[in-house]
């Protein structure tokens, strides 16, 4: 039954078209439970991948830890502008942290 759950999880999300933040984090934990699923983690690796390469050059790469998913919310863009990235990048360094605080 449970298993059943989590698939059925898995599928709302494959089939959700434009998920909030939110509900896209607690769908990411719940495949993340589910091994035998696929999660199209690509926005997430190129978040990891932006937010190594771009995000301490101008200070020491910050603890993700550090900050609640509020304060992440408005560090992003805010930062997002100082290291002149575009709106996906931001928006795909934003999936990444908060992704990263579920853990
Ligand atoms: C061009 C330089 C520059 C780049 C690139 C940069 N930052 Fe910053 N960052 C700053 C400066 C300057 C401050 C301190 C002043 C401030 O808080 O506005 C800061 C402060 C911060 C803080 C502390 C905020 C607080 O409220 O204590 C965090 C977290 C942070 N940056 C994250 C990031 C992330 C994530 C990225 C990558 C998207 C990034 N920074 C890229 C210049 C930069």
């Amino acid at each position: 039954m449970k298993k059943l759950v989590f698939t059925f999880s898995a599928i709302a999300l494959l089939v959700a078209c434009a998920p909030k933040t939110t509900e896209v984090i607690e769908k990411v934990e719940t495949v993340e439970n589910e091994k035998t699923i696929d999660f199209p983690s690509g926005e997430i690796a190129e978040g990891d991948y932006l937010f190594s390469e771009h995000c301490g050059k101008c200070h020491d790469l910050p603890k993700i830890d550090k900050y609640s998913e509020q304060k992440w919310r408005g560090i992003v863009p805010a930062m997002a502008k100082e290291a002149k990235l575009d709106a996906p990048q931001e928006n795909k360094i934003l999936q990444y942290v908060l992704w990263k605080k579920t853990l």
